[in-house]
């Protein structure tokens, strides 16, 4: 148990907190005063995260855990029965993409995209929301701005993206009143996601259009502190989903398409 002023602290879950934006939102969340359930697979990063969160002892849970593992939610909302930990504010951050032709990668595989990127956050909101409407919580869904595009190549990675932001919204209507839920639509974000997606050859983080995952993190919980339904990390994210949403779906499929062209070249040599 944590001291009487611990014990008054409210506390933020955040998946994927081992690294990139979900390492961001963790830190940001304890400057924000949150106590903090760091979950993530890689256990070192996750003890350097504790070790550079600061704020008060005990700021930092850290939960090394792989969220696509048999029964990972029964667990995890185990794990925090037993510490008697009650969340305020779940943040669904962990996610991964594959830019591949969709018939070269396994169908497990790409079942586990669609699996990390939005079953998992159905499943631990689910499983936390009697504790959330008690509380009036708060629920942050790290989307992405490709929610908005059909994307060749990235299918499954637009696909559960476009879900978790639609679910989202109709959630947050259902709880209007308890629960806040946001869906948050970061765009080209510096971290290992490009990288471990495939992506890294397109070098998009050296665009004008990224940004850091600082900026993302704090952007993202000033949206929930403003009760946001659907926000973006900067101006140019938001005119981009505009655009996006104005389009019909085969002209973005296409824009996507001409984008990725260097995809296209690479994937077209190999075979
Ligand atoms: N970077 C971008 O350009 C960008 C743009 C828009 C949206 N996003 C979204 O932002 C979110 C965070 O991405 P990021 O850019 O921070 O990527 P990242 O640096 O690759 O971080 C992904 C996080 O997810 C965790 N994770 C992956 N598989 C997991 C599993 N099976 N169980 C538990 N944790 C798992 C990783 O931790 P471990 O490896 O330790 O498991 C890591 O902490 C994702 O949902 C992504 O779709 C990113």
């Amino acid at each position: 148990m944590g001291t009487a002023d611990e014990s008054l602290r409210k506390t933020a879950l955040v998946t994927g907190a081992s690294g990139g934006i979900g390492r961001a939102l963790a830190l940001e969340c304890v400057r924000r005063g949150l106590r903090v359930v760091a979950v993530g697979r890689n256990s070192e990063e996750l003890a350097s995260l504790s070790s550079s969160a600061g704020g008060p002892q005990g700021s930092i849970i850290a939960v090394s855990h792989d969220l696509l593992a048999p029964g990972s939610t029964a667990t995890l909302v185990d794990f925090l029965q037993r510490r008697d930990i009650t969340v305020d504010l779940l943040i669904n951050c962990a996610g991964r993409g594959l830019l591949a032709p969709f018939d070269s990668v396994a169908a497990d595989a790409q079942r586990d995209v669609l699996r990390l990127n939005f079953e998992v956050p159905i499943e631990l909101t689910h499983a936390l929301l009697p504790a959330l409407k008690t509380r009036r919580g708060a629920v942050l869904n790290i989307a992405s701005l490709v929610a908005f595009l059909p994307a060749p190549g990235l299918s499954m990675l637009a696909a559960s993206k476009t879900a978790l932001v639609s679910w989202s919204v109709a959630l947050r209507r259902e709880l209007l009143g308890t629960v806040s839920v946001t869906a948050f639509c970061p765009g080209v974000t510096r971290t290992a996601f490009l990288q471990r997606a495939g992506m890294a050859h397109l070098q998009l983080e050296r665009s004008f259009i990224a940004t850091s995952p600082a900026v993302v993190a704090a952007k993202a919980l000033d949206a929930v502190g403003r009760n946001k339904a659907v926000a973006f990390a900067t101006p140019i994210d938001r005119v981009a989903a505009l655009v996006c949403k104005l389009l019909p779906g085969w002209a973005s499929a296409a824009a996507v398409a001409h984008l990725l062209g260097q995809f296209k070249r690479a994937s077209s040599g190999s075979t």
